[in-house]
């Protein structure tokens, strides 16, 4: 009797509590796997308004009879998405909640269940530990030419595991991508889950042994590369490095891994976006990965910020990122591509800009769009890092993709940066020297009806290399020889379409 009193009793105070306890604070959102969003909420009666703390994307919405109901209006591939946070009370602290949100197809959603609970301030914003003093940073020798390989981001976001990776490392090599280059399978963000016992990263569910995962890529001749952030998580809330530098380098390098994406998002929320904080943060892990002793190629992903490409191989970056996401649509890539005309003397062997990753075979543009991307990828000098999924490509992707005579303009060992002459309208013309007296033209229609566009033989300033000798010049997408007769080539290119032509002193006939 006594007994069920007390029960009821506890019952009741606790309900009361709940119900008397608003949500006023701070909130973590945590999913299977490991994935955390930050939220901070201000209840007024049963009107709720929240902010997430990574986006500051506001929620508006209600708490009634202990369900919450948020929504928040964002955009989905160009168009207007709401996102939902629907949760049950469990306590005055905890939720159960699902959310849904965009995916990464247009017009698809994902929704995830997951636990809503209440946190510290100190869990959301991190203590501040001191960076490390401003010092130029070694070269490391590595990638000489820009990095080939593929990364799950643009297909799959974080919905991807251990297996996905392995066919891609199979389908890299049975493909005939591998043998026309492409080298280092990436694993970005979704393995992480949190820390051990022992203060070590480990992969979760999705991505049981890490290091297993690196030896079956190596097995196949490939090299992988993994992804982390200097905050305490990375974008979509998985485990961060911050405060674990000097760790994570050594367990990716125990690990057997040759390639980092370190990526600033959850460091927001620790840093400014000064050059002192960006280039500390950066510094910092490099100094960690060169303490391991195993050559890592270090990626630095901060969108460009502080005009990365100034300091960003004195802070021991092989790459950065120059841009926001790329997305698989025309305005996006193009947006981004004729962007870094402006930054192309900043790269070189070593240290290169970074537009970001292909989206070749994703399928949201055309197939003229698509040489268009991986023409002025090539002529760029960007890291060619596909984006698709190697398992099941094209025809037609896989001659984009695997075109060796465009690759072999992005790796031209001259290395040169490409020239932007004035455009003409839509049209433009971009003329890059290549090593063995040749240059290469790329001929880009950014219009929306045909357009001819044309350059003259002798603006490629290869006379001086003639002495008698001729030209040859040869269209790489037709992989056809163009006869070099009169003053000028043109060519009619097709809406948001490229032609690609290698320009040369023809050897002597023998
Ligand atoms: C950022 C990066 C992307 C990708 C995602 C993962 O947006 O720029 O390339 O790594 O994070 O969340």
């Amino acid at each position: 009797m006594l007994k069920s009193l007390l029960i009821a009793l506890v019952l009741s105070c606790s309900l009361c509590a709940m119900a008397q306890s608003n949500v006023d604070g701070y909130w973590e959102y945590r999913v299977p796997n490991g994935g955390v969003t930050f939220f901070s909420f201000k209840q007024s009666g049963e009107a709720v308004s929240g902010l997430n703390e990574d986006r500051k994307l506001p929620y508006t919405g209600t708490l009634k009879d202990q369900e919450l109901h948020l929504t928040a209006d964002t955009k989905s591939h160009g168009e207007p998405f709401t996102i939902t946070l629907d949760g049950v009370r469990r306590s005055a602290d905890e939720f159960s909640a699902t959310m849904v949100t965009p995916a990464v197809r247009p017009h698809e959603t994902f929704k995830i269940e997951g636990v809503l609970r209440r946190v510290d301030r100190d869990a959301v914003y991190p203590v501040r530990l001191p960076l490390p003093p401003l010092q130029d940073q070694p070269d490391n020798g590595l990638v000489r030419t820009p990095p080939m390989g593929w990364n799950s981001w643009n297909h799959y976001h974080d919905h991807f595991d251990d297996a996905t990776v392995r066919q891609m490392a199979d389908a890299m090599v049975s493909s005939g991508m591998a043998a026309a280059g492409y080298k280092y399978i990436i694993v970005d963000e979704g393995w992480s889950s949190s820390r051990d016992a022992n203060g070590n990263i480990a992969g979760n569910a999705r991505f049981p042994d890490m290091k297993a995962l690196a030896d079956y890529v190596h097995s196949k001749g490939l090299k992988i590369g993994i992804y982390t952030s200097p905050g305490a998580q990375v974008c979509g809330g998985y485990q961060g490095s911050y405060g674990h530098e000097i760790e994570d380098a050594k367990t990716f390098a125990d690990w057997g891994y040759d390639y980092l994406k370190y990526d600033w998002c959850g460091a927001r929320r620790i840093y400014q976006r000064t050059p002192v904080d960006l280039q500390g943060a950066y510094q910092k892990m490099s100094q960690a990965l060169a303490k391991t002793g195993r050559p890592i190629i270090y990626s630095l992903c901060e969108y460009g910020w502080g005009d990365v490409w100034k300091w960003g191989a004195k802070s021991g970056g092989n790459l950065w990122r120059t841009t926001g996401d790329i997305s698989d649509h025309w305005d996006s890539m193009d947006h981004i591509g004729f962007a870094q005309l402006d930054i192309t003397q900043y790269a070189g062997p070593g240290h290169w800009n970074d537009p970001d990753m292909l989206e070749v075979g994703n399928g949201g543009m055309t197939t003229e769009e698509y040489l268009t991307h991986m023409s002025l990828w090539a002529l760029l000098r960007a890291p060619l890092i596909a984006g698709n999924d190697l398992r099941t490509m094209s025809d037609e992707t896989k001659s984009i993709l695997m075109n060796s005579e465009v690759i072999a303009i992005d790796q031209d060992s001259a290395a040169l940066p490409v020239q932007r002459t004035p455009p003409q309208g839509t049209s433009e013309v971009l003329v890059r020297p290549l090593a063995n007296e040749a240059v290469a033209v790329g001929l880009f229609n950014r219009g929306s009806a045909p357009a001819e566009i044309s350059f003259r033989w002798d603006s490629l300033h290869l006379q001086e290399y003639l002495g008698g000798k001729q030209l040859e010049a040869r269209d790489l997408w037709k992989h056809e020889d163009i006869p070099v007769t009169g003053d000028t080539y043109t060519a009619t290119v097709p809406p948001h379409g490229a032609v690609l032509v290698r320009v040369a002193v023809k050897p002597y006939d023998m």
